[in-house]
């Protein structure tokens, strides 16, 4: 029976290739292309590095990353984290390098589906500290229950912090995904739209 436990820092490579197994279309989408390993990996490792706490990943009997989850309690300190830990001078020194293999097209699609979440986020009655950020299972495991298991890890992590609201974004048309989150309690609450069509928001009120 594989288990969810805490994410370490040596897991990122191994979220870093489920991300891109998982969300290939849009990656490709936003970039043009598959982008040099660095730039996953530096993402995560500042998304990881703001809260580790809020990681959490299901490894196979061999070690390798089956499943994580994102769920940062706090996602305005990754923003923070960003900026006032170098991540964004560090990002901006290795992209014009040439470290990601990606040009300036990218950089501005992804601007602006930020600019627009950063919108909906603030939005009234659907503003949340607490946030699902990313979750996936490998394909190999799918249709198991750990997308779930996943998912109730984030949740008594949200438990324990007392998040009153959390929030999530999914594709409309992401029906296993959708399937767990009305099973978790998530209410559908409008839509928000990025360069590749709507996102629907999702939320759940934390029992007090
Ligand atoms: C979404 C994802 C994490 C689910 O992981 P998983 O381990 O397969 O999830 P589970 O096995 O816990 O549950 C999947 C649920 O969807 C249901 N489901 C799966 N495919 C389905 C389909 N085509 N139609 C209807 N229901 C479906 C399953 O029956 C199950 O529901 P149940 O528990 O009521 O039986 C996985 O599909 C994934 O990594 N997808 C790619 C990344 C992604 O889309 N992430 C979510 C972004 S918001």
């Amino acid at each position: 029976m594989l288990e969810c436990t805490r994410a370490v820092q040596r897991d990122i490579p191994g979220i870093g290739k489920l991300f891109l197994e998982s969300f290939a279309d849009s990656v490709i989408h936003t970039c043009g292309k598959i982008p040099h390993f660095a730039a996953i990996e530096d993402l995560f490792n500042c998304v990881y590095t703001a809260e580790p706490e809020g990681a959490f990943v299901v490894r196979d009997a061999g070690g390798q990353i089956v499943g994580y989850v994102f769920a940062p309690a706090r996602i305005s300190y990754i923003w923070r984290h960003a900026v006032l830990g170098g991540h964004l001078c560090r990002w901006l020194w290795r992209w014009l390098k040439g470290d990601y293999g990606f040009g300036l097209h990218p950089v501005k699609i992804m601007f602006f589906n930020k600019m627009e979440f950063f919108r909906s986020a603030f939005t009234p009655h659907k503003a949340a500290e607490a946030r699902i950020l990313s979750i996936a299972v490998s394909p190999t495991v799918r249709g198991q229950g750990l997308g779930t298991k996943l998912m109730q890890c984030a949740l008594a992590y949200f438990r324990e912090q007392k998040a009153p609201l959390i929030r999530l974004e999914v594709r409309p048309d992401n029906v296993p995904a959708k399937r767990i989150y009305e099973k978790l309690g998530f209410i559908a609450a409008g839509l928000t739209k990025d360069s590749q069509g709507d996102w629907l928001i999702m939320l759940k009120e934390m029992e007090r």
